[in-house]
């Protein structure tokens, strides 16, 4: 490749779907009417949307022309083996379930895993990992290395997990299986190191306790692994990939992120008896075993996007242009989540609004300054999404974060430099904002759903 300065988009745009600006007054209102949670807003109503980059990535012109090679048989339908040869050509796993997104890959391993009493270690849970093993009565156990609760550490690998506190937590606890979460999205975006990786399969075989990624952002993961970790800089991304794989004995898959789907997941692993009692639990909820929870033409979308997912010239711009947004944040005197991720850049507003306490949601308050401002969508990742226990107490999260995730193929540079100004206006005015309170919420997931009112 030819040295340039500019890392461009390794794409034209195609197809295009109109932004409806707003004025403030009419963010305001849309705000009141959503009772200041985000998840209540109407799409049309955001002009850069930064909620999630699940689902939300532009399929290129070969996924849309995979749509049409959909072959829509109940059972063993051509587009279940193409899917099916484009998952094992990264994940060589014994068994693949199909299923229609993460979450439900999830909710089927731990109902054939989970219960009571069990301790599923992680280096950070996501939200839907995490309710789906408390919803069985087990413990989410997050053990993430200690730097990557400091969001000024620059540690290259923030998402490796702590192998003493696994070791510790094997010893004392009944732990059905392990999961390393690739890259870690609770904790910034942060990858997880292949030497890190191998430290934990030893751990999982010394014990005799299953590994399984929860793999979302695999391509993305590898990529840092690439431009991080010493003897990769010449291997491929898809190798580096399967050497992930390798080391795991299975996995689960939200096909939303990294694959470039709009829908999709999967359950892969090796375990034959565990793997007929999940394609029995698929029966009962998802569909039949060669769709799951997928239309033909979605699994054809998605094999030709995990090819897609590891082309580097395509990886060099997705992780070049969130480091972009963040690198200017941090130079704007934004404090954000260092070094900036892969899929978003991660606010930390608690440092920014320090005059909010963590149970007045400083992470939502910083959320909704951002949309009133210049009509942007975050994500607070904090006490909101993470504070409220099982047993209904509440305690503010480790960190209190604002995700702006970066939908992939989605923006161009101009929406981002849009993005960097509105985040500046949103510092000037830091001081005035004031935190929130929860007028209504449901006992799980309550991020989703819960009413607010300012102080
Ligand atoms: N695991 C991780 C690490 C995730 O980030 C997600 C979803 C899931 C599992 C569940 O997958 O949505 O397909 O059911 N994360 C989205 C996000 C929703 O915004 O980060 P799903």
């Amino acid at each position: 490749m030819d040295e340039w300065r500019t890392i461009i988009e390794p794409f034209r745009i195609h197809s295009v779907e109109p932004i409806r600006l707003t004025t403030r007054d009419e963010r305001d209102a849309a705000l009141r009417e959503a009772d200041h949670n985000l998840f209540r807003l109407r799409a049309e109503d955001v002009l850069i949307d930064l909620l999630t980059d699940s689902g939300t990535g532009a399929m290129s012109s070969e996924q849309w022309a995979g749509l049409q090679r959909g072959d829509e048989s109940y059972a063993g339908s051509r587009s279940w083996f193409r899917f099916l040869e484009a998952v094992r050509e990264l994940f060589a796993f014994k068994h693949v379930i199909p299923t229609h997104q993460g979450r439900a890959a999830e909710k089927i391993l731990f109902s054939a895993l989970g219960g009571p009493g069990k301790v599923i270690p992680n280096n950070t849970h996501f939200d839907t990992t995490r309710a789906n093993t408390e919803f069985t009565g087990a413990e989410a156990l997050d053990i993430p290395i200690a730097e990557a609760l400091i969001p000024s550490s620059r540690h290259p690998f923030k998402g490796n997990m702590d192998i003493e506190a696994l070791r510790a937590a094997l010893d004392r606890h009944n732990v059905p299986v392990v999961f390393v979460t690739v890259t870690n999205n609770s904790g910034g975006g942060q990858p997880v190191s292949l030497e890190n990786l191998r430290a934990v399969r030893a751990v999982c075989d010394e014990y005799r306790v299953p590994l399984y990624l929860d793999a979302c952002r695999y391509a993305e993961n590898a990529w840092f692994i690439k431009e991080r970790e010493e003897g990769y800089a010449d291997v491929a991304v898809g190798d580096i990939v399967r050497e992930m794989a390798a080391l795991a004995d299975g996995m689960t898959m939200s096909a939303k992120k990294d694959p470039l789907g709009n829908i999709g997941g999967w359950l892969a692993l090796n375990d034959d008896e565990l793997a007929e009692a999940c394609r029995n639990l698929l029966i009962l909820t998802e569909g039949f075993p060669t769709y799951g929870g997928m239309a033909g033409r979605d699994m054809d979308a998605l094999a030709q996007g995990l090819r897609e997912s590891i082309d580097e010239d395509y990886l060099r711009y997705r992780i070049r242009s969130t480091a972009y947004l963040g690198e200017a944040l941090d130079a704007a005197g934004i404090p954000v989540v260092l070094p900036v991720g892969g899929h978003a850049v991660y606010l930390d507003a608690r440092a920014l609004l320090d005059h909010i306490p963590p149970l007045e949601y400083p992470g939502q308050a910083l959320a909704v300054a951002l949309y009133r401002e210049g009509g942007i969508r975050g994500c607070e990742i904090g006490t909101v999404m993470f504070g409220l226990r099982p047993d209904g107490s509440e305690a503010p999260a480790p960190m209190d974060l604002v995700r702006l995730a970066i939908p992939r193929r989605t923006y161009t540079q101009s929406h981002i430099d849009y993005v960097i100004e509105v985040c500046r206006r949103v510092r000037e005015s830091a001081a005035a904002l004031r935190g929130l309170r929860i007028v209504e919420q449901p006992s799980a997931l309550r991020h989703f759903s819960a009413r607010f009112e300012p102080l």
